[in-house]
């Protein structure tokens, strides 16, 4: 029998319950032993929830149990969610878990205590909550230079972007709806500012290169400055808008990793990925593209992923998974020598002044009397940004373009 420990009986948390529970006899059988949920901690209780008898609020009671083989981390947050996976992975203890926010800060530090203790530190539903896309990085794409990753990581500002597009709504509008209906955070700023994006693609591209992406480093724009009205564009032009999450090898040392609003082609695989649902579209030198789309959060989709990971530990007791991400940190290039195009909205009165600062490019007009769109030619970021900058106000809005 393997003893398991849930840290944090919230929505992830209880959802791990619920699934080793709903599929025992199956995830019994897959991970070779039978699967025990024998401390829940806490700091609340929860009278009359049928596993009332596990909680616990002191997590030594966890550490000093010889028989608690893993402990499933779905606390969220790098305080005590740091401190408990340590010191239960020094005790040779295995942890999964759901907190992209600790992977992305210590995964490299946690993976190497765990090799040196002979146990697992597992992290599939860190990124794309169900989506298998952490196993297939490790595991069956192993035989490829992984050459770019490009995803769809964030289910809220997906969400978002989807109705904008659908609704012809506004960010605001459409940001208040998904807060009284629970999709978004009362605080939302980790979403809609990319920072939950930027921590996934920080995890995703230190697998893809085997060092370190720090977080910190990644350019990252959030989407509150996309409007109604840049749709329209988007959609005239046969594009659609999309928060992407990247992670491109642009030559042996230099990735370069990002995560903004991006035009993507409405034929992109990507752009058919809608609502909360998440997607990974990775380059391999050799397999070429794939994609792994599903549900990218959500109690008993991110859950599942947890439990995979047990079920894992489970079947490899005493032995390591070899993951391959080191301590020291990838060279992440310099955004604005990056070559792009760029969409510019922008009143019609400086249509002219607009068309002068980036010659070469195409206008683009829907019929509004207000404003009118530019596609830029190809051109640096740097270049780009100040050009855009000098000309002022009169100037709505900007999106690159894949
Ligand atoms: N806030 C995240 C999202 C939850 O909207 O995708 C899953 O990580």
């Amino acid at each position: 029998m393997i003893n398991i420990a849930v840290l944090g009986y919230g929505t992830v948390g209880s959802g791990v319950v619920e699934v080793i529970e709903t599929n025992k006899g199956m995830v019994d059988k897959k991970a070779t032993h039978k699967l025990n949920v024998k401390y829940i901690l806490d700091l609340r209780d929860f009278p009359g929830d049928p596993y009332e008898s596990k909680v616990v609020h002191d997590f030594n009671v966890i550490l000093n149990d010889d028989s608690v083989n893993i402990v499933c981390e779905t606390m969220g947050g790098v305080g005590a969610a740091y401190q408990f996976t340590k010191q239960a992975l020094e005790k040779g203890k295995s942890v999964c878990t759901s907190n992209k926010e600790l992977v992305a800060k210590h995964g490299p530090e946690l993976l190497e205590i765990a090799r040196e203790h002979d146990c697992n530190y597992l992290f599939e539903a860190s990124v794309g909550g169900g989506i298998p896309i952490i196993r297939p990085l490790n595991y069956s794409l192993t035989a490829e230079r992984i050459d770019a990753i490009t995803g769809i990581l964030n289910g809220t500002t997906n969400y978002i972007l989807s109705k904008m597009e659908r609704e012809g709504a506004d960010f605001a509008d459409v940001l208040k709806e998904a807060q009284e209906k629970g999709y978004a955070e009362r605080n939302p700023e980790a979403d809609v500012e990319g920072h939950d994006a930027c921590r996934k693609i920080a995890i995703l591209s230190s697998l893809m290169l085997g060092k370190n992406v720090n977080s910190e480093k990644i350019f990252t724009e959030g989407i509150t400055k996309i409007t109604a009205a840049d749709f329209v564009y988007a959609k005239e032009a046969g594009y659609t808008v999309k928060l992407l999450a990247r992670a491109k090898r642009l030559n042996d040392d230099e990735t370069l990793a990002m995560v903004a609003p991006f035009l993507i082609p409405k034929d992109h695989p990507l752009a058919m990925v809608n609502d909360v649902f998440n997607a990974v579209f990775v380059t391999g030198n050799m397999l070429g593209d794939s994609m792994y789309y599903g549900r990218g959060a959500g109690k008993l989709p991110t859950a599942s992923a947890v439990v995979s990971d047990v079920v894992d530990c489970a079947r490899h007791q005493g032995k390591v998974i070899t993951c391959f991400w080191d301590k020291e940190d990838a060279k992440l290039a310099d955004i604005g020598e990056i070559e792009k195009t760029y969409f510019v909205r922008a009143k019609i009165s400086v249509r002219q002044k607009v068309e002068e600062a980036f010659p070469g490019g195409k206008a683009l007009t829907v019929g509004r009397s207000e404003d009118f769109g530019y596609f830029t030619g190809a051109m640096k970021e740097k270049e780009f940004m100040a050009k855009y900058e000098a000309l002022g106000e009169d100037v709505l809005s900007r999106i690159r373009l894949i």
